[in-house]
This record gives structure tokens, sequence and C-alpha cells, in this order.
């Protein structure tokens, strides 16, 4: 049953060249990031209320930066996965048009795709709350916490927090793949976070295949997903490139 779903996948990648894939943060559990919702996610261990929102953000920046310090250190010893390096492998074979995910750890960009909608922003970029100055993230020294920036402001993430809109030219972009693809991957994405979980439902409504490759059912699956793919991201997406890779060759 799942072969030939996968077989499926491959043929109606393999068919098209406008593919876009919708990633979570269960693409880069298999490189040591821990996902958010999952048993021993990351929500599990922060309150989002205390550490995810704008407003936590601001009314204590030290304790937010406590953990943002520790995710970073863990972001920066992480390497892309086989299932990033399988999107960046059919972006070569001109099977993938461009990666739109919620995701902050650049793990797509080091894996090799070239076309990256970084939905939630970056952890790669500081910005000043007070005058708006950016500053590459290896640049800014977290010896003492919150980072300040040269006018003394509060140094944040340019990562989206709960209560902050969406990067306008992001959500722009991020729409307009959506509604033109021809198939969607999503995967590793609980689909529970608007407006983020919208995407694979423009895309949908535009007429698109939405196969969703996740470990369990999410509120997509049986609503906007034509099939899922269920088990891990990298073995999953090793077995549909492959499946393109012997089309290629035929
Ligand atoms: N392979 C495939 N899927 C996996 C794997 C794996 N190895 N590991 C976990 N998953 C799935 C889980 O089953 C879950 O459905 O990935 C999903 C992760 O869901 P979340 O932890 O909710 O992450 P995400 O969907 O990216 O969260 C969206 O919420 O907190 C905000 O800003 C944050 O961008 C994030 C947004």
């Amino acid at each position: 049953m799942q072969e030939d779903l996968i077989e499926k996948t491959a043929l109606a990648v393999f068919r098209s060249n406008r593919v876009v894939a919708f990633t979570g943060a269960g693409i880069s559990v298999e490189s040591g990031i821990p996902d958010f919702r999952s048993a021993g996610g990351l929500w599990e261990r922060f309150d989002p209320a205390e550490y995810a929102t704008i407003e936590a953000f601001r009314a204590n920046p030290k304790k937010v930066w406590a953990m943002l310090k520790e995710m970073g250190t863990l972001l920066e010893n992480s390497r892309p996965n086989p299932a990033h390096l399988a999107l960046a492998r059919l972006e070569k074979m001109g099977h993938l048009r461009a990666v739109i995910t919620q995701n902050i750890d650049n793990l797509h960009q080091e894996a090799g795709n070239t076309r990256v909608i970084e939905y939630h922003g970056s952890h790669k970029k500081l910005a000043c709350l007070s005058c708006g100055r950016e500053y590459a993230r290896e640049e800014v020294a977290l010896t003492a916490l919150p980072p300040l920036c040269r006018c003394s402001g509060v140094l944040k993430p340019t990562v989206v927090f709960f209560g902050e809109p969406i990067p306008w030219g992001a959500h722009l972009e991020a729409m307009e793949e959506a509604r033109t693809c021809q198939v969607m991957l999503v995967i590793g994405t609980s689909a529970v976070v608007s407006p983020a979980c919208d995407i694979p439902v423009a895309a949908k409504r535009a007429g698109a295949l939405i196969v969703e490759i996740n470990l369990e059912e999410t509120p997509l699956t049986r609503q906007v997903s034509d099939w899922i793919l269920k088990g891990s991201a990298g073995r999953i997406l090793q077995s549909v490139l492959d499946g393109v890779a012997g089309r290629s060759r035929l």
C-alpha cells in the first residue's frame, strides 16, 4: 500500500515542473532538533506563553534569551539530514521549484536548496527592537543577555514570535508558489499554526496534488491531503527521490 503511494508520489513529482515543498519542524528532528508539539518537544519544556510570544519577549528578554541561546547552540551544531538532502537533490534535478519552510534552522539552505521561503524568519539574523538595525548572529557575543544594539536597544532574532506579523515578502512569495504549484509535498508539520497552515489549503484550492509526509495524521490529512506517506521524512523522501531518479534514467 505505502509502496504504491510512494510510487504515485514519485511519478507526480517526475511529471511536474511545479513542485513545492512546505516543511515544518518534523523535517529537522532527524538532525537532532526537537520539534514543538510531539512528545518531548520544545513546548513541553518551555511554555510558549512565556517564551514564544512577542509580549513575553518584551516583558522579560533576559529569560527568553536563555532559551534562545540554548536553542541557538543546538541549531549551530545541527546538520542537514537525508530529508533535507533529498529536497536539495530534487531541486538540482529540476523537480522542485521552492521550499516554503516554517523552520528557522537554515538547514534547507545548508543542504543546497537555493529557493527557500522562510515563512517564520531565521535565527541567523538579529534585529534591534529600538532602531531596527540588523546583525548577523555570528557578530553578536551572547555573553551578557539580552544582547544589546549599539544604540542600547534589545536585540531579538528575526524569527516570528506569536503576536508578530509574518514577513510580508515571505507571505506574498509563499502564497504565489502555493497558488501556482501542481504538487505540494507537506512535510513534518502539525498544520495547527495559522497563517502558515493555510498554505497547503491555498494550494489545494488552486488544484494542486497535496501529499503529506508525517509520522502521524494532521488536520490536513482527511480534508486537504490527497494522501499521506506515514513514516520518517528522511526514509520516505529518499524513497521518493529514488523513484524520481529511476524515471529520469529511463
Ligand atoms: N518525520 C516526519 N514527520 C515528523 C518527524 C519525522 N522524523 N518527527 C516529527 N514529525 C511530525 C510530527 O508528527 C508533527 O506533526 O512533524 C510535526 C511537527 O509539528 P510541530 O512540532 O507542531 O512543528 P510545526 O508544525 O513546524 O510548528 C509550526 O509552530 O510553534 C510554532 O513557530 C513554530 O514554526 C513553528 C510552528
